[in-house]
């Protein structure tokens, strides 16, 4: 099937609000960008009346519905960036690991990682063809998009991958992917190396594809000490970002992990030309830490549950925190609840532009 060709590429054109990249460049902007991790998400009505008529892998597989749900918060919202709308976990799935999303329960996989026989089993094809579906989503979006704001791409990082790999499911503390870190170094390194391969395929194809920037998730990156982080797991980080950079030297590359206040410098040296900060760092002494390297954060997620004064007080003391810094983009320390208020988003998207 031939792909969607579209004009509005992100290393070809710049969006009309270009406030988000210009934030990721360092550079002054008119007002302080705005987006949220999992922007697009059950939190919004359109997408639970979506939802009720498909599950999460047919939305992700269907460029028509990934399309629509990536656009549900920018027509509602006035947002600074679009994320593409799939999941981390569908790069693992298409590898043939069985991945069904269990209700209450979360991810699981049918056949996950414990030896190295396993590794043997994996099946690497061209992203462009595994996962055609989420580049075609891209085409058809920036098509919808008509060039108003940047479209942000997205993978998993290794680590966080692998946790999910080994173990099978989520878990507080993934102790089978450490185990199999400690245990079998070998077969760590040779899946570490397979999925950083599959990564940076997976990003350059979005690239090509069109999106301005992209964002590598390591939402575990913080069950591990800074040292196993440096030495295990960065280097594979790294490679994906090096790999980026060569091709596509324009193209903003977002570095996100979760409980890594004590490892900002290694997440930074890892990869990355802006560093997303989660809620459970202080958003001055990470940007300190950072020196001039953009910055990504970082209200906690749940104060959106709160009232109006909450949220102002939210946004004031991250505000607060930069300190004026260019290189700011405002987000969520993690992704929005579930539970969050729609209305809610609105008075924060908007007082955000207001006091930024
Ligand atoms: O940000 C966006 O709006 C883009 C879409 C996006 C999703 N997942 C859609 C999704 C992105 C960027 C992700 C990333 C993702 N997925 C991460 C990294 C970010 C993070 O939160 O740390 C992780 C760890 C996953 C894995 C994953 N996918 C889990 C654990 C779950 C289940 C969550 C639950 O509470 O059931 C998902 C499913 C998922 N991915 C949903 C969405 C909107 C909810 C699915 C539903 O409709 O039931």
């Amino acid at each position: 099937m031939p792909r969607i060709t579209n004009n509005f590429k992100g290393f070809m054109n710049t969006p009309e609000n270009d406030n988000f990249l210009r934030a990721c460049r360092g550079e002054s902007v008119d007002r302080t960008p705005v987006w949220l991790m999992r922007q697009a998400g059950r939190y919004m009505p359109e997408y639970r009346a979506l939802r009720s008529k498909h599950t999460i892998l047919e939305m992700i597989h269907s460029p028509e519905l990934s399309a629509e749900v990536t656009l549900q918060p920018i027509d509602a919202f006035d947002l600074d960036a679009a994320i593409i709308f799939a999941d981390i976990l569908t790069l693992l799935d298409e590898m043939g690991m069985g991945l069904t999303f269990v209700a209450g329960e979360g991810p699981q996989f049918s056949h996950p990682i414990r030896e190295t026989s396993d590794l043997d089993r994996l099946e690497v094809r061209p992203a462009k063809e595994a996962l055609g579906y989420t580049i075609d989503a891209i085409g058809v979006t920036l098509n919808r998009l008509q060039n108003r704001i940047p479209l942000i791409g997205f993978s998993g990082a290794p680590f966080t991958l692998a946790c999910y790999a080994i173990q099978g499911r989520g878990s507080r503390d993934f102790y089978m992917a450490k185990q199999l870190m400690y245990q079998q170094p070998e077969t760590w390194d040779r899946l570490m190396s397979i999925l950083a391969d599959a990564i940076t395929d997976y990003l350059l194809a979005q690239v090509e594809a069109g999106v301005h920037a992209v964002q590598l998730f390591d939402s575990w990156a913080g069950c591990l000490s800074p040292g196993d982080y440096r030495e295990r797991v960065a280097p594979y980080s790294n490679r994906i970002f090096q790999a980026i950079k060569q091709a596509y030297p324009e193209i903003p590359f977002i570095h996100f992990g979760t409980d890594t206040s004590a490892m900002l410098d290694e997440i930074k040296t890892a990869a990355g030309d802006v560093i997303g900060v989660d809620w459970r760092t202080d958003f001055g002494r990470a940007r300190e830490v950072l020196g001039t390297t953009p910055a990504q954060g970082n209200m906690d997620p749940l104060k959106l549950l709160g009232s109006p004064e909450t949220i102002e007080t939210g946004v004031r003391e991250v505000i607060r925190a930069n300190a004026g810094r260019c290189g700011h983009i405002f987000n969520l320390g993690h992704g929005i609840h579930k539970e969050t208020p729609p209305e809610n988003v609105k008075y924060l998207v908007d007082l955000v532009h207001q006091v930024g």
